[in-house]
């Protein structure tokens, strides 16, 4: 197949936090541009930073040989520039100082004679690339996330790594928490979005499951773990997202990042779980914040097979005349949805997602006192 004469050359960026299998997106887009329809590929470094300082090479498929394997991004990656509100410095009070460097941002594409962009991010990312739409350049998006929240699409690479990263930590605890009989609290990525924490929890048979999408009751929670620990097998594992809370509670930041268009950074809900545990059980308790060891690291074969249709379709996309779509998977099916449907929003987990009745089923607390005790008083020893 030969380029429509319009498309002649594109630019790749990847946007937001790092995921396992962005190598492998990049290498699919490059390889089907290059081999299937002949157009050119440029990569742009470290994500729209790259656009706004001209940061633009040649990548050829040469360039991509090898890289499937690898993770984080060969090109670099941004998570605080968005070229609407970019940060060019602090004021006398030391307020950031934002400008809107969108128009810049086009004329380095129009001078590196960019046809289109495909942009690998998550909803952050496709909320950035609004502004570039809207001065006309066309942008085929790729969902990326560890989170899995991007809305349009049933899963993004990099979720699926990062659940069996989390999952085996979550089993090792296990054996720990088992020869010390100690109730082991790990938190995990996710600040809107439990879907690591859901997914990882039940595979790897955490006894609690904290997510943000359900608010806990510190009492049930304590009360579950302590018929775990005195009535049950006495150890317990408690899976906590990063952006859980307690019931009227709110989340707890870890701190702000200001130059950040999205400056808020969790962390720490995992030790104020531990601390209260032990504290209402007279347990005695650790933590574990698996923290971006969930964003490292080689991509498992389904997220590199899932990262190659990715990329593959974004470029039939655009070969076929897509403008400012987005390539998503719904019902194991590939597809495209508007760009903007996706921006600035974000997928959260349903409270009754088969797999939390499944959960509940099993006798796993989601902390809002739900399941009652599956360790009943033990019946009097039979005397005859
Ligand atoms: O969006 C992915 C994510 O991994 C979140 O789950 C997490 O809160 C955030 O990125 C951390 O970002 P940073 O790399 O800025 O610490």
């Amino acid at each position: 197949m030969t380029a429509p004469t319009h498309i002649r050359r594109i630019g790749v960026l990847t946007g937001g936090g790092d995921c396992p299998g962005l190598n492998a997106v990049i290498r699919a887009v490059v390889k089907t541009a290059i081999l299937q329809h002949g157009i050119e590929v440029a990569g742009i470094e470290d994500g729209f930073q790259g656009l706004i300082e001209d940061r633009v090479r040649p990548l050829s498929s040469t360039d991509v040989s090898g890289i499937l394997v690898r993770g984080g991004t060969v090109l670099g990656s941004n998570n605080r520039c968005n070229p609407r509100r970019h940060h060019v410095g602090d004021d006398q009070d030391g307020n950031p100082v934002h400008r809107d460097v969108t128009d810049r941002c086009v004329e380095v594409a129009k001078r590196h004679r960019l046809d289109a962009l495909i942009v690998i991010g998550g909803d952050g990312t496709m909320a950035a690339a609004s502004s570039l739409v809207e001065k006309g350049l066309n942008v085929i998006g790729v969902p990326k996330t560890i989170d899995n929240d991007i809305v349009g699409t049933e899963i993004s690479f990099g979720f699926l790594t990062a659940v069996n990263t989390a999952t085996e930590a979550l089993d090792k605890l296990h054996s720990t928490a088992d020869s010390h009989h100690r109730v082991m609290v790990c938190e995990l990525m996710g600040r809107n979005a439990g879907w690591i924490t859901l997914t990882a929890g039940v595979a790897s048979g955490a006894d609690v499951i904290l997510l943000p999408e359900i608010p806990f009751d510190m009492e049930a929670v304590a009360k579950y773990i302590d018929e775990r620990m005195h009535k049950g097998p006495g150890f317990a594992i408690v899976a906590v997202a990063e952006g859980a809370r307690m019931r009227g509670g709110e989340q707890v930041v870890a701190r702000m990042v200001h130059n950040s268009a999205d400056p808020v950074r969790l962390g720490g809900i995992g030790q104020r779980v531990a601390d209260s545990v032990a504290k209402l059980c007279r347990v005695e308790t650790r933590t574990t914040v698996l923290g971006h060891i969930q964003r490292g690291g080689t991509p498992i074969p389904a997220d590199r097979i899932l990262a190659t249709h990715f990329g593959y379709h974004a470029i039939q996309t655009l070969m076929n005349g897509g403008r400012n779509r987005m390539v998503v998977r719904q019902n194991n099916i590939f597809g495209d949805v508007d760009l903007l449907f996706a921006a600035g929003k974000q997928r959260l987990v349903p409270d009754d997602h088969p797999l939390i009745s499944a959960a509940r089923a099993l006798g796993t607390s989601f902390g809002d006192g739900v399941p009652h005790s599956h360790y009943p008083d033990p019946k009097p020893a039979v005397v005859v």
